[in-house]
C-alpha cells in the first residue's frame, strides 16, 4: 500500500469488515432457532438438525479451498488446522447412526449456500475468502461458547461436537488476530473491497435464513 492511499484509508480492512457487517451478524445471532437452542429451549433433535445442515456447507467450503490452495490471493487464508468436516463425520456418526449419509438432506437456504460457495470458489478468490471468514472466524468466536452451551445442555463429553473443538488452533484469539492481518494484506482495490464485503453479508443471510429454514421444519413436524 502506498503512503497516500495509507493517508486515504486510515481502517484497515479487516475493521470495516467487521463493521460493516455487525448488524448482520447480530441478525444470525438473534435468529430464534440459534436463541432457543442457547437458552435451553432447544431439543437434542433441533441441534443434530443444524450439525446436518453443517455437513452440506463444510463439504462445499472444504471442496472449494482444495481448489483454491494454488490461488495465490486465497492461499494464505487455508490451513488445515481449521478443516472441520472430518469432525462433523465423526459427530454425525455418534448423533444419527453409521447410515448417517442416506438420513440427511439439505434445507432449500443449505442448498442455495452450499451452490453460491461452490460457484464463486470455483472462480473468485475474493468470494471464496467472504464465505471462509464468515464461517470460520464465527467459529472461532461464537463457536466456541456455542460448544460449551451444547455439551452442557445435552451432555455430550466430546462426541457430537467435536466440530466445535479445534484441536490444532492452541490460541482462537491469536489464530484470529494472523487472520485479520492477511485480510488487511490481500491485494484487493476498493472495488473488490466492497464486493467482498457484499459477499460477507450474503454468507450471513445464508446462515440467517438458515436458522429460519430450521424453525420452520420443526414447526412442521410438530403439526
Ligand atoms: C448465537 C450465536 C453467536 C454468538 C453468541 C456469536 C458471538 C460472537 C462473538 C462474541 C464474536 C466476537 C469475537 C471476537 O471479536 O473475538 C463473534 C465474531 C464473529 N462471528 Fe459470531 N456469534 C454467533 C453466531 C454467528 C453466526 C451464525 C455467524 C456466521 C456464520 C457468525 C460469524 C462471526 C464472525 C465472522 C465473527 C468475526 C468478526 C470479526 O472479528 O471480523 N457468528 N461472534
Amino acid at each position: 500500500m502506498s503512503y497516500s492511499e495509507g493517508m486515504s484509508d486510515p481502517i484497515p480492512f479487516s475493521t470495516a469488515l467487521r463493521e460493516r457487517s455487525s448488524t448482520a451478524h447480530s441478525g444470525s445471532e438473534h435468529a430464534g432457532f440459534m436463541a432457543d437452542l442457547l437458552r435451553g429451549n432447544g431439543t437434542r433433535e433441533d441441534y443434530v438438525n443444524l450439525v446436518i445442515q453443517h455437513w452440506f456447507i463444510y463439504a462445499a467450503l472444504e471442496a472449494a479451498a482444495e481448489r483454491m490452495r494454488t490461488d495465490p490471493v486465497a492461499a494464505p487464508f487455508i490451513s488445515d488446522k481449521l478443516t472441520r468436516l472430518p469432525a462433523l463425520e465423526a459427530d454425525l456418526e455418534f448423533l444419527v447412526g453409521d447410515d448417517w449419509r442416506e438420513r440427511i438432506e439439505p434445507l432449500p437456504t443449505t442448498q442455495r449456500y452450499v451452490d453460491r460457495i461452490n460457484q464463486v470458489g470455483a472462480v473468485w478468490a475474493g468470494g471464496f475468502v467472504a464465505h471462509h471468514y464468515t464461517r470460520y472466524l464465527g467459529d472461532l468466536s461464537g463457536g466456541l461458547y456455542i460448544g460449551k452451551v451444547m455439551k452442557r445442555q445435552f451432555g455430550f463429553e466430546t462426541n457430537g461436537i467435536g466440530f466445535y473443538i479445534f484441536d490444532e488452533v492452541a490460541d482462537p484469539a491469536e489464530f484470529k488476530n494472523v487472520y485479520r492481518e492477511q485480510l488487511d494484506a490481500a491485494p484487493w482495490d476498493a472495488a473488490e473491497r466492497e464486493r467482498v464485503i457484499d459477499e460477507v453479508l450474503l454468507a450471513y443471510r445464508f446462515n440467517t435464513e438458515l436458522f429460519e429454514d430450521l424453525a420452520r421444519a420443526k414447526e412442521s413436524s410438530a403439526a
